[in-house]
C-alpha cells in the first residue's frame, strides 16, 4: 500500500516508536489518528503534523478503544492502516511475576490489540480492504531467563496476527507482524514490574544483549511493512540474535 493521502490510525503515538511512525508516515502524506492515554502530549504530537488528530485512548478500555476507531472514520470517513504498537513490557522470572501485573500487561498487549482489530475490520471490509501491522518483538523469537512475561503476550500475539491474516486473506485486508530489538526509547524505565519498585530488567540489563536500533529505524521497518503488506518483518538486530538462538 501507497500510504500517501491514507488514513493511518496509530497507537502509543505519544512517544518512542509510535511517535517515530507517526512523523514518519506524515511525511509520506499520510492522514494520522494518534491514540495513547496522555492528551496533552498527543495534542502537542499532531498539532506538529500537517493532518492528524489525537484520540486520547487506554487500550484495555474496550469501550474507549471503540471510540478511538468510530472517531477516527468520522474525521476522515474511512480507516486504511492501523498500527497496534502500544505496549508495555514485564521483564521479571516466571517465579516471581505479579499476576495482577501480568494481568494488566497480557490486557494491553494482547487483549488491546484484538479489540482495536474488532472495531477496524468491519470499516476495512466494507471500505474493500486496509492494513493492520501489529508491533511484536524480537523476545518472541528467543528463550530470555526474566523476559518470559513479557515475551509470552507477544508469542500469543503473533499467533493472533498470522491468524487473523489468514482468516481475512480473502478480503483483501493484510494483517502483519514487525519484530523490534532492543529500541532506544523509554521502553525499559516504563516495565510494569518497575512500578512497584523492582529492579529486575530495568534500562541496564539490556545493555549488551542486542545492538539497540533507533525509534527511527523500527519506524522505517512498520512503514515497509505497511509498503510491502508483508506477514512478517523484522529489525536487522533481531535476524541476527534470533538465527543465533535457533
Ligand atoms: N523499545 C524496545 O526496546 C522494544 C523492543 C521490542 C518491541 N517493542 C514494542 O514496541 C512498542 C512500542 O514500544 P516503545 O519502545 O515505543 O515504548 P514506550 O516508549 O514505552 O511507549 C509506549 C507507548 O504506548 C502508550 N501506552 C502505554 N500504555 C497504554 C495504554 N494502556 N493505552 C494506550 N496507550 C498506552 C504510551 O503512551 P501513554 O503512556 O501516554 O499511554 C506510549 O505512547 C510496544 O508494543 C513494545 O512492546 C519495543
Amino acid at each position: 500500500m501507497d500510504i500517501s493521502g491514507k488514513v493511518a490510525l496509530i497507537t502509543g503515538a505519544s512517544e518512542g516508536i509510535g511517535l517515530a511512525t507517526a512523523r514518519l508516515f506524515a511525511e509520506q502524506g499520510a492522514r494520522l489518528a494518534l491514540a495513547a492515554r496522555s492528551a496533552e502530549r498527543l495534542e502537542r504530537v499532531a498539532a506538529d503534523l500537517p493532518e492528524a488528530m489525537a484520540v486520547p485512548t487506554d487500550m484495555r478500555d474496550e469501550a474507549a478503544v471503540r471510540r478511538m476507531v468510530a472517531r477516527t472514520r468520522e474525521r476522515y470517513g474511512r480507516v486504511d492502516v492501523l498500527i497496534n504498537n502500544a505496549g508495555q513490557g514485564l521483564h521479571v522470572p516466571i517465579e516471581q511475576v505479579d499476576l495482577a501485573q501480568y494481568r494488566a500487561v497480557f490486557e494491553l498487549n494482547v487483549v488491546g490489540v484484538i479489540a482495536a482489530m474488532q472495531a477496524v475490520i468491519p470499516v476495512m471490509r466494507e471500505q474493500g480492504g486496509g492494513v493492520i501491522v501489529n508491533i511484536s518483538s524480537g523476545t518472541s523469537k528467543m528463550v530470555i531467563p526474566g523476559v518470559g512475561p513479557y515475551a509470552s503476550t507477544k508469542y500469543a500475539l503473533n499467533a493472533i496476527t498470522l491468524t487473523a491474516r489468514q482468516e481475512l486473506a480473502g478480503e483483501h485486508i493484510r494483517v502483519g507482524l514487525v519484530y523490534p530489538g532492543i529500541a532506544g526509547t523509554a521502553f525499559h524505565e516504563h516495565l510494569a514490574n518497575l512500578a512497584d519498585g523492582g529492579t529486575w530488567g530495568g534500562p541496564r540489563s539490556r545493555a549488551g544483549a542486542m545492538p539497540p536500533d533507533t525509534a527511527e529505524s523500527v519506524a522505517a521497518k512498520i512503514l515497509e511493512a505497511v509498503q510491502t503488506e508483508a506477514a512478517e518483518v523484522y529489525l536487522e538486530s533481531v535476524k541476527a540474535v534470533a538465527q543465533r538462538s535457533s
